[in-house]
């Protein structure tokens, strides 16, 4: 992996990379506070599905660790605070209630603080491990030493391990199957050119940054062998939330007949919704499209239009790679 760490617990302290700073400035934030990790869940400080569900797990540790024995009106009150950060990535949901399971088990005698942080650390090296077995799964996606556009960040910066389709793709190059990659540059908040960019440099894989509106001009010229993107949570039925403009991308694959795959853990598998329409899509604040950096881009009064995800339809989607294996449509989840 490359020389940083996104999320690290020591002292009884959450230390996170603030990836809102990333690629100029590599800035940490260290807190026991577990409304502080909220906000950096709402900020985007650290972001990407897998990353927030293990955030909100230690979140909910330290949340508890002055409580009073089994404080059940305190674990309420933290666990909702960390429930309301983001309405799309079903891992942090999944975090969370693995977090209530372990909560409600506990002996009232036991140090709750002790207990919940094991269980948060549990849940971290679960991910770890699930990013493994994606990375090795997806090697077979690959049939020549190809060229692969990507979308969003995906790395180890969006998860608690190497990274969903970014771990894939990493894994691929190191097996010499991967030639060149495109990052989708991920308008608004600029995941691909800031943070993905970040980490194909570290990863030292030949790469270029491309705007979003590149990718059907790249296809048209032959340059493009497959596309591989994350998810935020997969629907019973394969249809698949993750972030704005990855649909276009899996409709443009079908025109130009390339092999579109997602690449996500079983923790962003949402067995009780029954397809994509039932998927909440957060929508963001209209100053991340009409400012960079706290300067104005445009006229503040313009109204604006920002959901940060999109749902591709299952039949767009060639397979979905998860830690278990590759899964071929139709899919049944
Ligand atoms: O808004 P973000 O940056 O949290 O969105 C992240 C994504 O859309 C990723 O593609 C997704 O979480 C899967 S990556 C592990």
């Amino acid at each position: 992996m490359g020389s940083f760490k996104t999320m690290e617990f020591a002292d009884n302290k959450l230390i996170l990379l603030d990836q809102t700073k990333l690629p100029l400035v590599e800035e940490y934030i260290s807190t026991d506070d577990h409304g502080r990790i909220a906000i950096a869940i709402e900020r985007l400080e650290v972001r990407g599905a897998p990353a927030i569900g293990v955030a909100a797990a230690y979140g909910i540790a330290l949340g508890m660790k002055n409580s009073n024995g089994k404080d059940v009106e305190q674990f309420g009150k933290v666990y909702q605070r960390l429930k309301i950060t983001r309405p799309t990535a079903v891992n942090l949901f999944w975090a969370l209630d693995e977090m209530k399971n372990a909560f409600e088990s506990s002996a009232a005698s036991e140090n709750i603080y002790k207990v919940l942080l094991q269980k948060a650390k549990d849940i971290h090296q679960d991910d770890i491990d699930k990013c493994d077995g994606m990375a090795k799964n997806g090697l077979q996606i690959f049939k020549k030493r190809s060229v692969v556009l990507t979308h969003c960040n995906t790395g180890q910066l969006a998860t608690g391990g190497g990274g969903t389709a970014f771990y894939v793709i990493k894994n691929a190059f190191e097996n010499n199957l991967v030639e060149f990659v495109y990052a989708d540059e991920t308008r608004p908040l600029l995941q691909g050119s800031r943070l993905t960019a970040f980490e194909l440099e570290k990863a030292g894989i030949p790469f270029a940054i491309n705007t979003d509106s590149t990718a059907a001009f790249l296809m048209k010229q032959n340059k493009i062998d497959l596309v591989i993107t994350g998810a935020d949570r997969i629907a019973a039925n394969g249809d698949s939330a993750n972030k704005i403009g990855t649909y276009n991308l899996a409709v443009l694959c079908k025109h130009h007949n390339i092999p579109f795959y997602i690449a996500a853990p079983t923790s962003t598998i949402d067995y009780n919704c029954k397809d994509g329409s039932e998927i909440k899509i957060e929508e963001r604040d209209k100053k991340e499209v009409t400012e960079i950096n706290g300067t104005p881009i445009t006229k503040n009064e313009y109204n604006v239009y920002s959901p940060a995800f999109d749902v591709t339809p299952a039949e767009l989607i060639t397979g979905i790679i998860t830690e278990e294996k590759l899964h071929s449509p139709p899919y049944n989840f």
